[in-house]
């Protein structure tokens, strides 16, 4: 057998793959590892899928997507940002990986990096990798309650770097990007001349917050705009399967979009388009009772979190609780989540899928039903912290460097005796 292409194997293994599939295979498992959106979906948007292929409307689409859909996401990014940005700057894309994928396909050559965030997105390193480019991590320190700073990022920029990755809100750390922060990273891109790659998977889902896009501080005229937005309806929506959303592009890309579209994919299946533009336009009860669902899985299992002493970032945004095992995990919180579904029957995506400062934590999905939830993380072994004992990622990171944790922060800590 001829070999592999070589850099395959720099593709990183998916960690959350990893320990969901070994949880699939145990009965009555709960499985807090996996983001997938479980309801049953809108009526009104499966009858859209299904009179499409009815009408037998089943042939290629232009690879930017049909018109009204591409209409459909402009109007949203209108009434939501307040930016125009015309349907002609819509992609229609098989969910936000693809987008990613054809956005990076578009910029990245070999051998260029790209800053992404750690902890960030599993596939923002396995697709660079992918694309014979390099992922470069930019830290996200539990001192700053894990947002970005200027200075970390600008110390990495290189005179190969191309693209900033950014993420809000966060998975897997339910953290936001607030309005000046996000304005600072656009004028940074700018100052360096970068491309910036928003993914904006769970802009539906900020608690008290509000979700605030790049775009809105980019420039419109091409060849000075540099914001590329992902979307998709698979957390919105729960539309996880039909593999359907969009990337808002900067203007003027459109005919090279096209033939990297046609390289890749050529378009998104007709069923899946029509069901996305009745999602878009139609009633909206199902975003706003996951909403509600999703808030109030958050909540009771933060109050477990804190009943038992084991920290967490408080979320803001998307849909997972990143809570801090270290007082158990040994330093290989990849090999304990393994252990611990063995002996306890619950799953959680270790921290180190998303990064090297995710050791020592985990990530909990906080999607599914609440019993399963408050059940699931009830059995996680509380921390009963001896007085003066170091909190994971202050062993991470040089301590000595960093300010204490403030009053304010977002981590939540047990009280210190
Ligand atoms: C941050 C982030 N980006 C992209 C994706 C991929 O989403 P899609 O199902 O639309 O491809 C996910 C899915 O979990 C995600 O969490």
């Amino acid at each position: 057998m001829p070999d592999l292409a070589a850099h395959i194997r720099d593709v990183p293994v998916n960690q959350i793959r990893e320990i969901t599939e070994a949880a699939w295979g145990i009965p009555h498992a709960i499985v807090l590892s996996i983001g997938e959106p479980g309801f049953a979906l809108p009526r009104h948007v499966l009858e859209a899928g299904m009179a499409c292929l009815d009408r037998d409307e089943t042939n290629y689409t232009p690879n930017a997507g049909v018109p009204a859909l591409r209409e459909a996401f402009a109007d949203r990014f209108r009434e939501q940002h307040g930016v125009d940005v015309g349907a002609e700057r819509v992609y229609i894309v098989a969910g936000a990986q693809q987008g990613l994928h054809l956005a990076m396909s578009l910029l990245l050559s070999a051998g260029d990096e790209i800053l992404i965030p750690n902890p960030g997105y599993p596939t923002f390193a396995m697709t660079s990798r992918l694309l014979h480019a390099v992922p470069v991590g930019y830290p996200l320190y539990p001192q700053y309650d894990f947002q970005p700073r200027i200075e970390d990022i600008e110390a990495l920029v290189t005179p190969q770097t191309k693209v900033l990755m950014l993420n809000s809100p966060s998975n897997p750390l339910g953290a936001v990007l607030g309005e000046d922060l996000t304005r600072r990273l656009v004028e940074l891109a700018r100052r360096h001349d970068l491309w910036i790659i928003s993914d904006e998977c769970y802009e539906a889902f900020t608690y008290d917050v509000p979700h605030v896009s790049p775009v809105r501080f980019d420039s419109d005229a091409p060849g000075e705009a540099r914001v590329f937005t992902s979307l998709t309806l698979s957390k919105t929506y729960g539309l996880t399967g039909l593999r359907i959303g969009a990337l808002v592009c900067p203007p003027g890309l459109e005919k090279k979009m096209n033939n990297v579209m046609e390289s890749i994919v050529s378009c998104v299946a007709s069923p899946s388009q029509y069901a996305a533009i009745a999602a878009l336009t139609g009633p909206q009860d199902y975003v706003r009772e996951t909403y509600a669902h999703y808030r109030a899985n958050r909540d009771a299992a933060s109050a477990v979190l804190a009943s038992k002493g084991i920290p967490y970032l408080s979320a803001q945004g998307a849909f997972y609780l990143w809570a801090d095992v270290s007082h158990v995990s040994g330093g290989n919180v990849r090999s304990w989540v393994r252990q611990f579904l063995a002996e306890s029957g619950v799953s959680f995506a270790p921290g180190t899928a998303f990064g090297s400062i995710g050791e020592g934590w985990i990530r909990i999905a906080l999607c599914g039903a609440p019993e399963e939830l408050v059940e699931g993380v009830g059995r996680l072994p509380a921390r009963l912290t001896p007085p003066g004992e170091p909190m994971q990622g202050e062993q991470e990171v040089q301590r000595e460097q960093l300010p204490k944790w403030g009053k304010e922060s977002l981590v939540q800590r047990p009280a210190e005796p």
